[in-house]
């Protein structure tokens, strides 16, 4: 693995997360999951990458077991099928990383690995969390919480966002 700044790749990384990157996480098994959402910032004068994440998602259970994860971000073309599996699988059901033939690089300083098919890493820990509260939200993103779809599949959208923001505490690009 090649060490890197996270800040030389802002853009990058910027410009990757509407098309969609992971997000890994390990407890007694790693689970990749794709977000479209995702804030690359500062707060507490700490680099801090926020994603946020449904209730009902498998990651979220592994989040709350072991706060770190890993944002992996494609350099080039992306796999539509590594997409497809971690996008609309739930590890809950299936052990993605076999699926979708993702190649785990073991960083000896973090718990979390990195994933090979999507090479530009971010270690990051969890420093904070919230759950969003709907009524909060902007009237006019609240199509985005339809109350009529069950919690735990993974298109279910009904449940509201937990924050998670993670202190960017590495990067590197995995090989
Ligand atoms: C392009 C795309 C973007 C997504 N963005 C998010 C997101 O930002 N937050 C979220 O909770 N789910 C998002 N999802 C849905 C999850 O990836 C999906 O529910 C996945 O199965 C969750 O996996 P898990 O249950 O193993 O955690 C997105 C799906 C796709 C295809």
């Amino acid at each position: 693995m090649k060490r890197v700044n996270a800040s030389d790749y802002a853009e990058t990384i910027i410009k990757a997360i509407p098309k969609g990157v992971l997000v890994t996480t390990k407890t007694d098994r790693v689970n990749s999951m794709v977000i479209g959402w995702g804030t690359y910032g500062v707060e507490w004068g700490r680099p801090i990458f926020a994603i946020y994440i449904r209730e009902g998602r498998f990651t979220r259970e592994q989040l709350d077991r072991n706060p770190e994860f890993t944002v992996n971000i494609p350099l080039g073309e992306t796999q539509p099928d590594i997409l497809k599996i971690c996008g609309w699988q739930s590890g809950r059901n299936i052990d993605k990383v076999k699926e979708a033939g993702l190649t785990l690089v073991q960083d000896d300083d973090f718990s979390v690995p990195g994933v090979k098919e999507f090479p530009l890493t971010l270690e990051c820990r969890v420093v904070f969390r919230q759950k969003q509260e709907i009524a909060l939200i902007d009237e006019k993103f609240h199509g985005a919480y339809p109350q009529d779809v069950p919690g735990t599949n993974p298109m279910a959208n009904r449940d509201a966002h937990i924050a998670y923001y993670g202190e960017i505490v590495g990067a590197y690009i995995a090989e």
